[in-house]
């Protein structure tokens, strides 16, 4: 395992998910008219959105897709030589990472992709990316938002939650941090199993979480479990709930919040995929260079749900994700193998 080294490539932000849906009207209904997000760019099959307090290209690529697919989770890095940079530190690593060309995803530039050690999540690694200013009749007077707020108002993306198998979730989620630069802040394990890990929410920024990994319920690698977006505040959350119901998107959980993360939550389905969402308010942020990873245990079940309905964080088949990540075949098929 390699240490990420003083001064070497560091991720910056959570960036993109790329999902593939059977219904692209259905979901671009749900993301662009329901939650309020501006369908930035449309290429063919392959719309682009993003919240109206991005500035950047895109937070969600859509595309028609057979099956409920995804296709990849992105991350920003922090410097444009980090994505080569982190290229070479994956094949030292004997990490098969293939290279996007620019334009492989509209707006942005050259990427890094491959598949997570241990837990086999398609990961894209990209720094350059474009930041076009919203049609007129849409853009905000403050600069700081891309569009006026919109719907339901997400305004960005917030973290990824993903699974991988009991036996190799200890392993991915300390490649993450040994490697990633990622900082454990919160987590559940079994002090009577030996420490298990169960579930670790997982930062490079300030964020109690933008990438959570967990346990799979059926003990499967590769799943995710959702993908959150951010709203401003808890009320947010409970508007959506109160509108969504009228458009029959289903429920899995909420409105509800949280102990670990402290957020407010409402988890449902884009009725075009049955992808996951979490919309996602509130939380805390943490400064002290000195955080020691607060420590969850099964028991203590008021970290999953501290208000609301009771949420499993072990196993539970209302929490299953239906969706599976790209096998490896599609990563080479993606872009140009380098060495
Ligand atoms: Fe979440």
């Amino acid at each position: 395992m390699t240490t990420t080294p003083p001064g070497g490539p560091r991720i910056a932000q959570v960036g993109a998910v790329s999902l593939g849906t059977p219904d692209l009207e259905k979901s671009l209904h749900f993301f662009r008219d329901l939650l309020g997000m501006e369908e930035v760019e449309r290429i063919g099959d392959t719309s682009y959105l993003r919240g109206y307090q991005e500035l950047k290209h895109h937070s969600l690529v859509l595309f028609s897709s057979a099956e409920a697919v995804v296709d990849s989770y992105s991350f920003r890095v922090a410097r444009p030589q980090d994505v080569e940079l982190f290229h070479q530190q994956l094949i030292a690593q004997e990490v098969e990472a293939v290279e996007l060309p620019s334009g492989h995803q509209a707006g942005r530039g050259t990427a890094t992709r491959f598949l997570l050690p241990h837990s086999e999540h398609p990961f894209e690694l990209y720094y350059d990316i474009d930041a076009p200013q919203a049609p007129e009749e849409i853009r905000s007077k403050l600069p700081s938002n891309s569009s006026r707020r919109r719907g339901l108002g997400v305004r960005r993306i917030d973290h990824f939650n993903v699974q991988a198998a009991p036996e190799h979730l200890g392993a991915a989620e300390g490649w993450l941090r040994e490697s990633f630069g990622f900082k454990r802040r919160e987590f559940v394990h079994v002090p009577e199993a030996n420490n298990m890990l169960v579930a670790s929410w997982l930062s490079v920024t300030p964020q109690v979480h933008d990438l959570a990994i967990a346990v799979s319920a059926d003990g499967k690698n590769a799943q995710m479990h959702h993908v959150a977006f951010n709203l401003e505040n808890h009320s947010d959350v409970l508007v959506a709930a109160d509108v969504l119901r009228d458009h029959d998107v289903t429920f899995d959980l909420g409105p509800g919040k949280h102990g670990v993360s402290q957020a407010m939550y409402l988890y449902l389905r884009d009725p075009g995929s049955g992808h996951r969402v979490e919309l996602y308010a509130g939380s805390y942020h943490i400064f002290d260079p000195d955080w020691k990873a607060l420590e969850w245990t099964p028991a203590m079940e008021w970290g999953a749900t501290w208000y609301g309905d009771p949420l499993e964080i072990g196993p539970d088949s209302s929490m299953m994700s239906s969706t599976n990540s790209s096998p490896l075949a599609s990563v080479l098929e993606k872009g140009t193998a380098k060495s």
